[in-house]
């Protein structure tokens, strides 16, 4: 039996990821983190080019589309249920905080504009909802490719400016006109190439709900979504 879907989608740094765990914490889901599967397999591809000594640090373009795939099964990436969610592994040790490491995340893009990377991340989403399991997933095509058929779609938005503001405190840095610029042109970059990729660009769902947060608080996005979701899955 498949379990139920709401799809979350959005630009970098729109608090997909945090907002998908707040919403399936409040519904007792899981959350899947599609976006650290894509991590996972530019790790994957950045530790083959070190472990064969090759030169390059640009998993995309050093390496063929089969050796990643291939390597990210054999190596075992996989999101393991951990708590509420899943945590990423990578050749049986978690592996979250690597993937969030700055030279992971400027190679993640090309990895993701790979069709065959995108089939084998698909297909691992997919045989997990088929599991039973109700989830949260957070991604760029969640709703439109990945779960077409999902219960609820939200593309989740804000300005570039408050994304880039957000991510900044993320770090834990005060922020600096100067860096706000820096990071908003760096999310714009990623924004760019990832809605003009030839495949599974980001782009609404036509029965996507919109959420713009941009002078919205974290709870009350939480609650907008947890109130939409509420009467679809108590239904009998
Ligand atoms: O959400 P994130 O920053 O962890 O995503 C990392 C990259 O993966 C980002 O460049 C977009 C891509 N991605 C994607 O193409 N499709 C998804 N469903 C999730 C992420």
């Amino acid at each position: 039996m498949s379990g139920g879907v709401i799809a979350i989608d959005g630009p970098s740094a729109s608090g997909k990821s945090s907002t998908a765990r707040a919403v399936a914490e409040a519904l007792g889901f899981a959350h899947l983190d599609s976006g650290s599967l894509y991590r996972g397999v530019t790790l994957v591809g950045l530790r083959e080019l070190a472990r064969h000594g090759m030169r390059g640090d640009d998993p995309a373009r050093d390496l063929p589309p089969e050796t990643l795939r291939r390597a990210a099964e054999d190596r075992g990436l996989m999101l393991q249920p951990d708590g509420a969610g899943f945590a990423a592994y990578l050749e049986g040790e978690p592996v979250d905080d690597e993937l969030r490491s700055p030279t992971v995340t400027s190679r993640v893009s090309a990895i993701s504009a790979i069709p065959v990377v995108r089939e084998w991340i698909n297909s691992r989403l997919r045989a997990m909802v088929r599991a039973g399991q109700n989830v949260v997933v957070d991604g760029r095509d969640i709703g439109t490719v990945v779960f077409p058929d999902a219960d609820l779609k939200i593309f989740l938005t804000a300005s570039a400016e408050a994304r880039a503001g957000r991510r900044i405190s993320q770090r834990g840095h005060t922020i600096e006109a100067e860096d706000l610029d820096a990071e908003a042109a760096a999310l714009a970059a990623r924004d760019h190439a990832d809605s003009t990729r030839a495949v599974a660009p980001l782009r609404p769902a036509e029965d996507a709900v919109h959420l713009d947060t941009t002078t919205m608080g974290f709870a009350e996005q939480v609650r907008f979504i947890v109130e939409r979701a509420q009467p679809i899955f108590s239904r009998p």
